[in-house]
């Protein structure tokens, strides 16, 4: 009576390893199972625009397009930073406007004068210049004694900022 039992409980332990062995088996080929339609699914996921968009805007390491433009960048990040930064951001209004895509708004030819000297601008009546002045309620920019190509860099800097070009691997050099 006793072996009985104990014979028992062992072949119907063994019936349950093989059936459970076999289940697994049978899973694994995807031939049963509860959730191997879903697991399968999940791993090969479709891929739509939008992912196909957003692996392809990735931004990619920051490569100027040649060691001249990183150079100017650099020296015009600094140059930011250290003079116009506390008044200006690239891409929100500070005490003065955004700069991104200063570059498309103005001539480089406008933004030299006006950079080293903004109050001769306006106090000589350019246009855009006493606009610009009374728009931001006559708070006057400081005069700033950068060279040419100083201020080209600083231009350089902002207008490669604008929509990520530096990040995408597009810098805008000024010259
Ligand atoms: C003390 C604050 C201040 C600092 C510092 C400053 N700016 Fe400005 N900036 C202004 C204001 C205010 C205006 C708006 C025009 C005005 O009121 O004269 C302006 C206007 C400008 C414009 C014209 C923007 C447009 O939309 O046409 C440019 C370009 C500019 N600044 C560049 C610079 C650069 C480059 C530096 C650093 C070298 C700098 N600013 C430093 C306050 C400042």
């Amino acid at each position: 009576m006793r072996f009985n039992s104990v014979g028992f409980a062992l072949s119907v332990g063994m019936a349950l390893i093989v059936v459970l062995f076999a289940f697994t088996l049978l899973s694994a080929a995807g031939l049963v199972g509860f959730s191997s339609q879903e697991f399968a699914s999940g791993v090969e996921k479709p891929t739509t625009m939008s992912d196909t968009l957003a692996v392809s805007t990735k931004p990619t390491v920051s490569t100027p397009v040649s060691a001249e433009e990183a150079a100017q960048l650099a020296a015009g990040d600094a140059l930011f930073k250290n003079n116009c930064a506390q008044c200006h951001a690239v891409d929100e209004q500070v005490v003065g406007p955004a700069l991104a895509g200063i570059t498309k708004r103005r001539p480089v030819s406008w933004l030299i004068p006006w950079i080293k000297n903004s109050s001769k601008l306006v106090a000589g009546g350019d246009e855009y210049a006493v606009a610009l002045f009374n728009k931001y309620n006559k708070q006057q920019m400081p005069a700033f004694n950068l060279t040419d190509k100083e201020i080209r860099a600083i231009l350089a800097y902002a207008a490669s900022q604008e929509l990520g070009a530096v990040a995408a691997g597009r810098a805008v050099a000024v010259r």
